[in-house]
């Protein structure tokens, strides 16, 4: 079994460049089956999850090549708007293919997604909207079969702002006749990373990054070429690793606007952060002070995906920090294995309180889901002696190179396959 093992203790020192944003990938990666065309994508980053989308769009017919950061689907095939378990078990966000499968076939027979380490991952906000917009839904034998004559654009509300049913409902109306208009919509920059690829292709979209996006149909789309945004989530984990391990480093490729929630935790945590135009730097030389109060939220909110790298950079604040994880019921499985590293974290149901310790003690941990997996790698950077992190296919589903992104930057970090 695969593991990381890391003597901490080392200072992090130097330049390290962020992958493309995995987040935005995947909508993109669906969104490919639209255009019926070709489809260049770049600065994609080697994650499980990618491989799994790519496998998924072969499925249904596409040709696809992948070199290096680079993706290249031509979507002219399109053989079957089928997706099977097989497929849709390895990652719950093949949900997308649903819209862009419908809004390619006018309908689509996909597996129900699982749910995941996080929780239950619903889907009723998705279904909600697309019966709305006049897609016949049914659900049964755990497949989700959709079909339309033609999409009946109109005003959804959404009742949370969800990331992927606003992904969802922009993919399927891109070739519906009249406009449609999504209220309540999630700000996410992925989502504005969509609407800009989309538009590439000859979509008519506006409003992405903001409460309310319309789309306005069009008859036809073409060939599309795009670079994808960096990885906003993975820019805060070497900012949260560089905090708990001490050090000045400096992150390339980074959009400095997208990571202003977590930048103002660390630097409420008494670090200097400073930003140019796509590199932020960290100076880290104390020990974090600790935050009185994280809420995790909707975009601009604190992301929840930072929740597990910023927790570990608290569990050795100089007193007592307080999160509520607002937006997921399951994303604390991370704080048993930091206890266990000597950490002091109690959990009651959304909220964790850590109280700080002077410095955490290396053992073996295993991580239980992704971002889980970066928090157990970030203790272990600032634990005395060593850790030994196993679970790395969670790891592996969004971080493309961060043991070798950290091992350059002076930690005594390696990987065993
Ligand atoms: C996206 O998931 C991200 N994944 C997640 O990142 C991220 O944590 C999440 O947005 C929130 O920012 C991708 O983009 C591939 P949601 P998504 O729909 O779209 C509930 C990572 O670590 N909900 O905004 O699934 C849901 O249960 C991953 O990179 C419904 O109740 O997130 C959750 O509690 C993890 N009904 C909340 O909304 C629905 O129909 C947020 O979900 C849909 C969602």
């Amino acid at each position: 079994m695969s593991k990381i093992i890391i003597e901490g203790g080392q200072r992090l020192e130097g330049v390290v460049r962020v992958q493309g944003a995995k987040n935005a990938v995947l909508p993109i990666l669906a969104a490919t089956v639209i255009n019926g065309g070709k489809n260049i994508i770049r600065d994609c980053p080697r994650l499980k999850d990618v491989k799994s989308s790519i496998d998924i769009l072969k499925g249904l017919g596409c040709n696809v090549t992948w070199e290096g950061s680079t993706i290249i689907v031509d979507s002219e095939n399109i053989s079957t708007h089928h997706v099977p378990e097989s497929l849709m078990r390895e990652m719950r966000s093949s949900i997308m293919f649903l819209g862009a499968i419908v809004a390619r076939c006018r309908k689509a027979s996909i597996s129900m997604p699982g749910g995941c380490e996080l929780g239950p991952r619903p889907i009723d906000l998705h279904l909600k909207a697309f019966r709305q917009l006049g897609i016949k839904v049914d659900e049964s034998h755990g497949y989700i079969n959709c079909e339309v004559d033609d999409i009946k654009p109109d005003n959804i509300h959404l009742d949370f702002p969800s990331v992927g049913a606003t992904e969802n409902i922009m993919l399927v109306t891109v070739l519906s006749k009249g406009v449609t208009t999504i209220n309540n919509a999630a700000k996410e920059p992925e989502i504005v990373d969509l609407q800009d690829y989309l538009n590439k292709m000859g979509a008519k979209i506006s409003g992405a990054g903001t409460s309310v996006i319309t789309i306005e149909g069009v008859d036809r789309l073409h060939n599309v070429e795009h670079c994808v945004i960096p990885d906003r989530i993975v820019a805060s984990s070497f900012l949260a690793a560089t905090a708990a391990a001490g050090g000045h480093v400096t992150l390339t490729n980074v959009v400095p606007e997208h990571i202003h929630p977590v930048v103002s935790v660390l630097k409420d945590c008494g670090f200097e952060v400073s930003s140019q135009a796509d590199t932020v730097t960290i100076k880290a030389e104390s020990r974090p002070l600790p935050i009185n109060y994280i809420r995790t939220l909707p975009h601009p909110g604190f992301p929840t995906d930072a929740q597990a790298p910023i927790m570990s950079v608290l569990s050795v604040a100089d007193g007592t920090s307080i999160i509520a994880e607002n937006m997921f019921e399951n994303r604390y499985k991370h704080v048993a294995e930091l206890n266990r590293m000597g950490a002091d974290i109690k959990v009651d149901g959304r909220i964790a309180v850590v109280k700080g310790v002077k410095r955490l003690s290396g053992t073996k941990v295993a991580a239980t889901d992704l971002r889980g997996a970066a928090a157990l790698i970030i203790a272990g950077l600032n634990a005395e002696g060593t850790t030994e992190v196993s679970g790395l296919c969670h790891l592996d589903r969004g971080y493309e190179n961060f043991d070798e992104g950290l091992r350059a930057l002076g930690a005594n970090i390696k990987r065993i396959d």
